[in-house]
């Protein structure tokens, strides 16, 4: 399931609290009061976030701290996720790298973590974290001393590892159903007022209307960073190869996924003899709309979804075929 960071409030604290001193918490990380939490919403220097499920559901908390280090280093001083094992971790960590290097413009992202902490670690180092050493016996407890690594990540590494790349298309398969979902949820939030309930309700299908879809059609997936950014998917309809559901998360627009998307598309097509690409749009989505007739769709027609406009749009694809069969004489 997808995560959001959003500013914590006074509201959060019990949720933030319970999270930090419960048993399996307050071995790995440091326990403030209230007050302390309170104080670090307004504090200039700090960044304290809840971590929540697209649903609004909270799942965990960050504190960045350093925020106006001279140095331009960052500190992670502490994530806490409350539902393990889940991927909300490593969700959360590529979204804290994406607002200190390209909002807030850190130079050196650091942590420190205990030794003993495995499952920490094991994330920060498959999420680039470079360990920088370990400064020993520095935390006295009940029975002894404990050790704490250091770990970064630098602006060049993030940048070249994580940005600037192209966006990977792949067939998506029903256990990305869940991601797909989120993905539509987020895309079309904007367009909600626009269209009536039930029109909404079928624009924006459940996980187990994604995963039924399936067996009668083929949807693709666009990821970036491992994260699904973009999907589209495909239904025969006799000699016409039917498109719907086309979404692209509001960061990753502008990177020409969706024009991707439809190549790919109609490179199939083109493969499996279809004589055209049709879909149903509405006039309110006029971004997509330009895309469409960028890419050589034309208006065809107009109709009605549960009392929002309808507008079918068509691509002849006869002239891609024939050019195809010519090329392979
Ligand atoms: C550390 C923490 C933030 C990770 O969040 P999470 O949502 O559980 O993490 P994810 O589900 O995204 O990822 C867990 C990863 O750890 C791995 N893992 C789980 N237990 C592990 C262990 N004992 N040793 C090594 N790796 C382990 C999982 O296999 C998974 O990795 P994979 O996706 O490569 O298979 C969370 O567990 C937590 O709040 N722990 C307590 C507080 C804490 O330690 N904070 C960090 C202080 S520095």
């Amino acid at each position: 399931m997808k995560i959001r960071l959003r500013r914590t409030n006074e509201s959060d604290l019990d949720f933030v609290l319970g999270a930090e001193q419960s048993a399996e918490n307050r071995i790995f990380v440091g326990a403030w009061t209230r007050e302390q939490h309170r104080v670090a919403f307004d504090a200039k220097d700090l960044s304290h976030l809840i971590i929540e499920t697209i649903e609004g559901k909270p799942v965990g908390y960050v504190i960045l701290a350093g925020l106006a280090d001279t140095n331009e280093s960052i500190e992670f001083r502490r994530i806490v996720v409350t539902e393990k094992n889940q991927g909300y971790g490593k969700q959360a960590l590529r979204q804290i790298k994406k607002l200190a290097f390209e909002e807030l413009k850190a130079h050196r992202l650091w942590l420190d973590v205990k030794e003993e902490n495995a499952r920490a670690r094991h994330i920060y180092k498959a999420e680039g974290f470079v360990a920088e050493g370990v400064l020993r016996d520095c935390l006295k407890i009940e029975n002894g001393y404990e050790s704490l690594f250091v770990m970064s990540m630098l602006r060049d590494e993030y940048e070249s590892r994580f940005i600037n790349k192209q966006p990977s298309l792949r067939i998506a398969a029903p256990e990305d159903a869940e991601e797909i979902a989120a993905v539509l949820a987020e895309s079309f939030a904007e367009h909600e007022s626009s269209y009536t309930a039930k029109a909404y309700a079928a624009t924006v299908p459940t996980v187990d209307e994604i995963k039924q879809r399936f067996g009668e059609e083929k949807i693709w997936v666009a990821l970036s960073s491992d994260e699904i950014v973009g999907t589209v998917s495909i239904i025969d309809k006799n000699k016409a190869l039917y498109i719907r559901s086309m979404a692209i998360l509001p960061e990753a627009r502008g990177n020409r996924i969706g024009e991707r998307l439809l190549k790919e598309i109609e490179n199939y097509a083109v493969a499996c003899n279809y004589q055209k690409l049709s879909l149903n749009t509405t006039p309110f989505l006029k971004r997509a709309i330009r895309l469409y007739k960028k890419f050589g769709f034309v208006r065809r027609g107009a109709g009605d979804l549960f009392g929002t406009p309808l507008l079918t749009m068509e691509k002849s694809l006869k002239s891609a075929a024939k050019f195809k069969r010519e090329m392979k004489k």
